[in-house]
């Protein structure tokens, strides 16, 4: 019997694509490596992990059940499809809007730029966080900061009800990159995890998420 034996956890990875029109989109820089990492991380400790994931360059984790989407709507709704769960780990870079409208064909370019209006993404952490019936027991968001890190995660973790979040420095290179540092905040303890590989923090992660459910 290993760690997580018995624990179903969902975790989100990789980019949201908002559609403009059948050949353009809204997107961001995130390689899904991160959140990949954690989903390989959880599985090899036992868990029954499925992993909603946006679209990236990556192969499925050995173990890893994969559900693909592509926006955040898709992605939100694949993630309530997947409850219960015992823990929720968002880690996938939503992207912040959508196009308020998908043109069914291509638009004439000069056209966009005075028409293209955009709408907020639901926000699926959020969501998850405050169900009234069915909240995992471990709610878990990153924040992905440039600037005034702690403070923005600390202020992120309280508006988004999540239990933990890990604050992530990505002013240098870290969108894409195979390093990453990260401070772990809960409402009673900040945990810094210096500058190490990605699996290295995955590693870290799925051992407190083991931690918190032997009591330890
Ligand atoms: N997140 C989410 N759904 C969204 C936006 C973010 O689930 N629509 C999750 C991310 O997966 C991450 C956390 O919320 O776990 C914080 O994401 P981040 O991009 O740092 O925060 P935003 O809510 O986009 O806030 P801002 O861009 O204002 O910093």
């Amino acid at each position: 019997m290993t760690s997580l034996t018995g624990k179903k956890i969902v975790v989100t990875a990789g980019p949201t694509i908002e559609a403009i029109d059948p050949v353009r989109f809204l997107s961001n820089r995130s390689s899904g490596k991160q959140g990949y990492l954690i989903a390989e991380a959880l599985a090899h400790r036992g868990a029954d992990v499925r992993l909603v994931s946006g679209p990236v360059c990556l192969p499925c984790p050995f173990d890893v059940t994969r559900i693909e989407v592509e926006s955040a709507c898709e992605m939100l709704a694949a993630v309530e499809a997947e409850l219960p769960a015992d823990v929720f780990i968002a880690v996938a870079a939503v992207s912040d809007w959508r196009p308020a409208e998908t043109r069914a064909r291509k638009a004439e370019k000069s056209a966009l730029a005075t028409t293209l209006h955009l709408v907020e993404n639901p926000d699926i952490l959020r969501t998850i966080a405050t169900r009234k019936t069915g909240r995992p027991d471990l709610v878990i968001g990153f924040a992905a900061e440039t600037h005034d890190v702690l403070e923005r995660a600390r202020a992120k973790r309280r508006r988004k009800d999540c239990d933990w979040i890990i604050a992530n420095d990505v002013s240098g290179d870290v969108m894409g990159g195979d390093e990453n540092a990260v401070w772990l905040i809960s409402d009673h303890e900040e945990i810094v995890w210096p500058r190490t590989q990605k699996a290295g923090i995955a590693a870290l992660l799925s051992d407190r998420i083991v931690a918190a459910f032997s009591g330890i």
